[in-house]
């Protein structure tokens, strides 16, 4: 079977950012993961992060209108050869009907929609204890990894810092976001037959073994 255009669907701390990383060294997948564009729009200071950043702080969505524009001009630059993996978008149905409509105007399939299943008490352990590098985006963790903010990134050098919307009030917030507006997502997909999920508290290595098999149409969805 061919490879697949992946969505990658899960409360935050659900792996979302790992795996697309994973699959993107090991699969060459076009990663498209909004909450990266943007934290990258709010340090540039351009009019999206200005208009972003407050929302995203507090652990709110943005809005529907920014975030289709944003991935409506990413999605016009792929390539028929690329395969892509969306991490982080949907997150609304609004989002999910302005997808399809999308990639009805580019002329691709419908993409395989892995749901990352974790519970609201690991979500909150995992993100009190995540650390990004800066420079090259790797994602650590203080539980697991032996590092702390501050520590220079094994891979690169850069400096490890905590995200700032990792705070307890934030992280309260987001959880209560994603069940209000994104996990009926999950439903969703499942009606159009796209969905299948996968444990994500598993250890992450085996998790990464799932999504390559299903990416690569290896396991039954
Ligand atoms: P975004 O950046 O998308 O954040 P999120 O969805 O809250 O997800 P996270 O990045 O927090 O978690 P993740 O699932 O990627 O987990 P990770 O791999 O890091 O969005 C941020 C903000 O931007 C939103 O709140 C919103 O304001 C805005 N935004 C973005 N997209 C939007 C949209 N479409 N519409 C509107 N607003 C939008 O893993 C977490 C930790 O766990 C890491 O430390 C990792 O090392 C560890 N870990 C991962 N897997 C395992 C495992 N199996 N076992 C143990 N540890 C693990």
């Amino acid at each position: 079977m061919a490879q697949r255009d992946l969505i990658l669907l899960g409360p935050p701390g659900a792996g979302k950012g790992t795996h697309a990383e994973y699959l993107e060294d090991s699969m060459s997948y076009t990663h498209l993961s909004t909450g990266n564009l943007l934290r990258e729009a709010v340090a540039n200071g351009n009019n999206l992060g200005k208009q972003a950043q407050d929302y995203m702080e507090a652990g709110e969505l943005v809005p529907d209108d920014l975030v289709i524009e944003l991935v409506t001009e990413r999605m016009a630059q792929l390539d028929c050869e690329e395969h892509f993996l969306l991490d982080g978008f949907p997150r609304t149905t609004a989002q999910a009907e302005a997808l399809s409509k999308m990639l009805g105007t580019i002329g691709r399939e419908e993409p395989l929609v892995i749901n990352l299943a974790v519970s609201d008490a690991e979500v909150v352990r995992r993100l009190g204890g995540r650390l990004m590098c800066p420079d090259c985006g790797t994602i650590y963790n203080v539980h697991r990894d032996g590092l702390d903010i501050g520590d220079k990134c094994p891979q690169c050098g850069g400096e490890l810092y905590c995200r700032s919307d990792d705070q307890p009030e934030a992280i309260r917030n987001r959880l209560n976001v994603y069940e209000q507006d994104s996990a009926p997502l999950i439903d969703y997909y499942q009606q159009r037959g796209q969905l299948v999920t996968i444990d994500a508290e598993q250890d992450q290595q085996q998790v990464s073994v799932e999504l390559a098999e299903l990416a690569q149409g290896r396991r039954p969805c």
